[in-house]
């Protein structure tokens, strides 16, 4: 298709139209999908809802090819909407959350889970996803913590990669891949107080060092698209910020693919406060050369009187509109506009044996244990088990499950019943899943007795789907008193009880973690959360899950996060404050659970690291070597991970800095030599003097099974 010529053609209203996205409802077709966001009166004449150029919040293929067939008939240069939706973690088949899937530390089933979506996306007329989300989140406050891969750049930067090649790879003869979105164009994690929306503030070095990185990555493997976000950045809308998307983004990192902005981001501006009119709006926007604006109407409204004053040139809106018909034709819609949308597809692979296997895995390597004591797995030859919780029966696919359905998915009753039988199992309430409930004796004594019937037990608390999200912060992430009360009378009943918790994010679990005998996360594990969830209660399967983010003693430590500064005066002891030292009199610093934490069912000895030489040039590496050996009594996935500190630099450099990791499956006995190579361009950071560089000096090398912990060994680079 020449679509230089179908540019040639447009009028200017056709092409601002081609660069602004709507709500799919909008297209004269009933689209079924909640839409997200406060839609506003956007002024739309006939000929712009005509021309629009792409859309959002549709379901299914039989809608999508209805809205591009009535499109198509009323578009004056048969130029085909593009369809865009929120495919965060599975489309129909839903799989654990981002934050868990950075949990499993594993990039290839996270790409694997992927590419599944984008199979089933692509089935149901979708051509690109608003992910990945790679924000870094150092405040579990945050609701939207549950969309990212939590607070290292590392983990975060491979998850990035991972979710564009599963995403974008597909298989491009058949189709069956979608155009993935980088998001949110920068540092919305940073929310202020972990409040969505609020401001972020933060030097350009730790925006540089810390958040970029992962948008980046994302970058370098090929993403399709950008979004922008919703924060301030140095006091400007990141919407019109001009040294982020202008400067940052287009012209040092040469970013030459589509950028879209926010749900309504360039109208907010005003209410921000950063610009009094949405003509104002409009400028702003364009200046940062962002291509499609979504969900609102700056560009088509005023774009034209704008070129006619001479603040925007024409030439610019070209460049945005072939940016646009670029991806429409990488995308094949020129061929055919209803690419590989087919109801007979949906109904093959939604929720097939082959996707809902995929989840299921996903949702057993993430899964963390946090403690246990004896207690799991349980025998298989149980006699009886009560499953306890308000959310026992509860398919839990979490927030942004797109096409997901809470009853397609397996809880964690049925997950048992299948597996030993329900004949087996008791159930008891035991108390509201609700944020504010309040202890109920009855509901209470009712869960003791069932407790106490039983050889063991099962706790399914935490949070609910709508407890972490967007919009969905909280200022006190400990369980609710109703579920403390609960977990305190039953593990009093029955000593075999294990806590399992649903949580879009890291919660404060220094409330109950000396009353529950065994705890784990499954996070919000998706279609297969329940069958996942058994098999690991039972043993068929084992806990090699690792903590992404660091599970604070108390809310009021956020933000906190293993890689830190060690400030001018360190705190000398943990558990006791010392005056004058930077450190809370009530609490530790450090968190309960650490970054890179998790219990398998077998126990790990490492011996302590040793290096290949005491000093490095550059062009040179060393390698630093552990030997970790099985010496339980079952097999288990071991993480050695290498942490790097650099101990002086003309910038201070954090206490620790993940740079390695490697999971290894060892049999009760077996014992395995863990190498990590270290290179020069490992050591390199963001120098004061402007330059991404490493600097000579002292290095401190730590290899352990999480962060915070152990004792490192030095080198220095000459
Ligand atoms: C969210 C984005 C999302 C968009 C479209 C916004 O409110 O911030 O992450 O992609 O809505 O649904």
């Amino acid at each position: 298709m020449d679509i230089k010529k179908i540019l040639s053609e447009m009028t200017l209203e056709e092409k601002l139209a081609e660069l602004t996205q709507l709500n799919a409802n909008m297209l004269g077709i009933d689209a079924g999908a909640a839409i997200t966001g406060p839609a506003k009166a956007m002024r739309l004449t006939e000929a712009a809802l005509n021309s629009a150029g792409s859309t959002l919040n549709f379901i299914g293929a039989k809608v999508m090819k209805e809205i591009q067939k009535l499109h198509l008939e009323r578009n004056p240069h048969n130029i085909p909407l593009l369809f865009m939706q929120d495919v965060i973690h599975g489309y129909r088949t839903i799989y654990p959350i981002p934050l868990a899937m950075a949990a499993t530390f594993d990039p290839d089933i996270y790409e694997e889970c992927c590419a599944m979506a984008a199979r089933e996306s692509a089935a149901a007329g979708v051509h690109v996803t608003f992910g990945p989300m790679v924000d870094l989140v150092r405040d579990a406050r945050w609701g939207r913590v549950m969309e990212s891969a939590g607070e290292d750049p590392y983990l975060g930067s491979i998850m990035a990669r991972a979710q564009v090649r599963g995403f974008q790879r597909g298989n491009k003869d058949d189709r069956q891949n979608v155009s993935a979105c980088v998001k949110h164009f920068a540092a919305y994690g940073a929310a202020e107080a972990g409040r969505d929306y609020n401001t972020v503030d933060m030097s350009d070095h730790t925006l540089r060092e810390y958040y970029l990185p992962a948008y980046r990555a994302a970058i370098d493997e090929g993403v399709d698209m950008v979004m922008t976000s919703f924060n301030l950045y140095n006091g400007v809308p990141a919407a019109g910020n001009k040294y982020l998307v202008k400067h940052i983004l287009r012209d040092e990192w040469g970013f030459d693919k589509v950028i879209i902005s926010d749900y309504s981001s360039f109208s907010q501006m005003k209410k921000h406060g950063y610009l009094e009119t949405d003509k104002e709006c409009a400028r702003e926007s364009l200046l940062t050369t962002t291509d499609i604006e979504m969900m609102s109407s700056e560009y088509l409204t005023y774009a034209k009187e704008l070129i006619e004053e001479g603040s925007i040139k024409i030439e610019d809106i070209d460049a945005s509109v072939m940016r646009v018909l670029e991806l429409k034709e990488k995308l094949g819609l020129f061929e055919n506009p209803y690419r590989s949308a087919s109801e007979e597809d949906e109904e093959k692979l939604f929720l097939s044996k082959e996707h809902r296997d995929i989840c299921r895995r996903a949702a057993e390597k993430s899964a963390v244990l946090l403690k246990n004591d004896g207690v799991l797995p349980f025998s298989a030859d149980i006699k009886s088990i009560a499953v306890i919780g308000p959310l026992a029966k509860r398919g839990m696919i979490g927030f942004w499950s797109c096409a997901g359905r809470e009853d397609e998915a397996v809880s964690v009753y049925q997950g048992i019943a299948s597996l030993i039988g329900e004949e087996k199992i008791v159930y008891a309430e035991g108390c509201s899943s609700k944020l504010r409930a309040k202890p109920d004796r009855d509901m209470i004594s009712e869960a003791v007795k069932a407790a106490k019937s039983a050889e063991a037990v099962v706790l399914c608390l935490g949070e609910e789907r709508e407890m972490s999200g967007e919009g969905n912060s909280r200022v006190d992430i400990s369980l609710p008193e109703a579920q403390v009360a609960l977990i305190r009378a039953v593990a009093e009943a029955n000593p075999k009880t294990a806590v399992l918790l649903y949580t879009g994010r890291p919660l404060a679990l220094t409330d109950i973690v000396d009353d529950a005998p065994a705890i784990f996360t499954v996070w919000q594990p998706g279609s297969e959360g329940g069958s996942a969830a058994a098999n690991l209660i039972f043993g068929k399967a084992s806990f090699e899950g690792r903590l992404p983010m660091s599970f604070p003693y108390h809310s009021g430590q956020c933000p906190i996060y293993y890689n830190r500064m060690n400030t001018g005066r360190p705190r000398p002891k943990e558990f006791e404050p010392t005056p004058y030292t930077s450190c809370y009199l009530d609490y530790p610093n450090r968190p309960l659970f650490k970054f890179g934490y998790g219990l398998t069912y077998t126990e790990f000895e490492m011996t302590p690291v040793k290096l290949s030489a005491d000093t490095m040039k550059a062009g040179e590496k060393i390698t630093a070597t552990v030997t970790v050996k099985n010496i339980g009594e079952r097999e288990g996935v071991a993480m050695p991970e290498l942490y790097i500190r650099d101990v002086y630099a003309s910038v201070t450099r954090p206490v620790q800095e993940l740079r390695g990791y490697k999971k290894i499956s060892l049999l009760p006995g077996e014992s395995s030599e863990v190498s990590f190579d270290i290179t020069e361009d490992m050591l390199r950071f963001h120098t004061a003097d402007g330059s991404y560089a490493s600097e000579a000096g002292l290095f401190h090398v730590f290899v352990e099974d999480s962060a915070e912990v152990g004792t490192p060994v030095s080198f220095r680079l000459i």
